[in-house]
């Protein structure tokens, strides 16, 4: 058993394992990448202020997130495909997010479907949806969520259009892989993995394939994408959702007050600032930039949490202190999976915890709640003040 100490051992190791594909799916971002890569350099320009002689005794970073116990300001966000980065991913991430304590957000786009995972699992989950044409499908979705006991709704706003991802379109990114002779000689490298596939039935789009009509390639991602999303989505739809859904509703992908404003008047219990990762617009603002004026718009009137470029504690703390009641995981866990399944999940959450409780004590706190701004060195005009 590898010693891991850090999200980057895990992110090694994942390497290793993953076939290249969906490693490359992972670790993309869009056209030139500069949004992917700020998201995390840009948490690197927040400093922390060290104070001693503070009692750190008894510390805990238990908090609330959209009302429910967590047992740190962190929750799984939705990434598709997880079952194709280990044998039933979905479920065995959503299993350590609960045994952790955590939130566990499941994608429209996941390999093993809503009800497989409320099987296999005892905590109420959060479903995220992607936005379809088709209503008749919304409605079921929604359906399926409820009859799964999902706990709240997480409604993706920036994907009408799928930013491009060079590598996928050069790999013919899909689930299952088609059998390319480049795909088999890759594959035939992964033993592990293969071995986990060839061991589950669940290799397809589990919430798509045989609930979906008219969809001519129901592996590929980018065909789905094109033919099912729907591009004319508007604030009023976001509306219907909620009514249709009529329980908590959580908006994830605003990056400007302007449409945090308009998620709130949609009825949005909380709102994620976050640019997808990096993988969307690029170009645009990482999220820990585009936190503030979000903030100064809405943060009296919703919970505001933020994802893109967390990859520590230290991180989680920074976005925390910048008002932040939550900072989501993508790739942190989904690299943890890769490479050690289940166990690789709590291991990141496991790394993340200690970082962010050891972090809080350095800054002179003992309880997360309380942290605020002035335990950070921000630089001037890091949240901007653009013409
Ligand atoms: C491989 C991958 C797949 C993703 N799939 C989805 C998805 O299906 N739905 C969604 O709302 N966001 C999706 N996202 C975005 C994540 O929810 C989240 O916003 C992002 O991963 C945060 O950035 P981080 O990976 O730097 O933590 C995906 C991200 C990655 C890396």
């Amino acid at each position: 058993m590898p010693v891991i100490t850090n999200i980057d051992d895990l992110h090694r190791i994942y390497r290793r394992r993953a076939p290249k594909m969906f490693y490359d799916y992972c670790e993309s971002g869009s056209w030139t990448e500069q949004t992917f890569r700020e998201n995390t350099s840009d948490f690197a320009q927040i400093y922390l202020r060290q104070r001693v002689a503070v009692d750190m005794a008894n510390r805990t970073t238990a908090t609330e997130l959209v009302g429910e116990q967590a047992a740190m300001p962190v929750a799984l966000a939705p990434v598709g495909l997880t079952g194709m980065q280990s044998a039933d991913g979905e479920i065995k991430a959503a299993r350590a997010a609960e045994k952790f304590g955590v939130p566990f957000t499941l994608s429209t786009m996941s390999i093993c479907s809503i009800e497989d995972v409320a099987e296999h699992t005892t905590k109420p989950f959060w479903f995220q949806v992607y936005t379809l044409k088709d209503d008749d499908f919304m409605r079921r979705l929604f359906d399926r969520a409820r009859d799964a006991g999902c706990s709240a709704i997480v409604v993706t706003v920036d994907l009408q259009v799928m930013g491009q991802r060079h590598k996928d379109i050069k790999n013919g990114l899909s689930a299952p892989p088609k059998p390319t002779l480049t795909n088999m000689l890759n594959l035939a490298t992964k033993v592990r993995w293969g071995l986990g596939m060839l061991g589950t039935k669940r290799r397809f789009f589990g919430n798509i394939v045989g609930h979906a009509k008219e969809v001519t390639d129901p592996s590929s991602l980018a065909t789905w994408t094109a033919e099912a999303f729907d591009p004319s989505l508007d604030w009023e739809r976001i509306r219907t959702f909620k009514k249709m859904w009529g329980g908590k509703m959580i908006v994830k992908g605003i990056m400007e007050p302007e449409d945090a404003v308009q998620a709130v008047n949609a009825g949005a219990d909380a709102i994620v600032v976050s640019n997808h990762g990096g993988r969307q617009l690029d170009g645009a603002l990482s999220s820990i930039r585009a936190l503030e004026p979000i903030l100064q718009a809405v943060g009296d009137k919703v919970e505001v949490h933020l994802d893109s470029g967390i990859r520590s504690g230290q991180d989680v703390l920074k976005a925390v202190a910048m008002g932040a009641k939550g900072a989501w995981i993508g790739r942190a866990y989904v690299y943890g999976l890769g490479a050690m399944g289940e166990a690789g999940v709590t291991r990141a959450l496991e790394v993340i915890h200690k970082e962010l409780d050891t972090s809080m004590a350095f800054t002179g706190h003992r309880d997360i709640k309380e942290v605020t701004r002035d335990i950070l060195h921000v630089p001037r005009g890091f949240s901007g003040d653009w013409d």
